[in-house]
């Protein structure tokens, strides 16, 4: 199992199968990551890996589309592309 903190949710602490996907684990514990599609088509997901980026897998080629080579310098990513294989803390923008 992995550890996800949901940072701007009070830092809701979150076990979840390795390599689950990072928007699905936020819908079923209702950690708030904001979305629309669900498909890396919208960009409503993004949001940044704080700490354990090196705990999610490789960027996507839709997520090139909303983030910058920056914001992914940066640990921005899309939740809905984002499986995760360790313990990471996640923050977003409060929609
Ligand atoms: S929810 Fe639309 S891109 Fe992730």
């Amino acid at each position: 199992m992995v550890q996800i903190t949901f940072i701007t949710n009070g830092s809701m602490l979150v076990q979840a199968p390795e390599n689950s996907n990072l928007l699905r684990v936020s819908l079923r514990a209702q950690a708030g990551i904001p979305f629309k599609c669900g498909g890396g088509l919208c960009g409503t997901c993004k949001c940044r890996i704080e700490t354990g980026l090196e705990h999610t897998d490789k960027v996507k080629p839709k997520e090139r589309k909303h983030l910058s080579d920056a914001d992914l310098e940066a640990g921005y990513r899309m939740a809905c592309q984002t499986f995760v294989n360790g313990d990471i803390a996640v923050s977003w923008e409060r929609k």
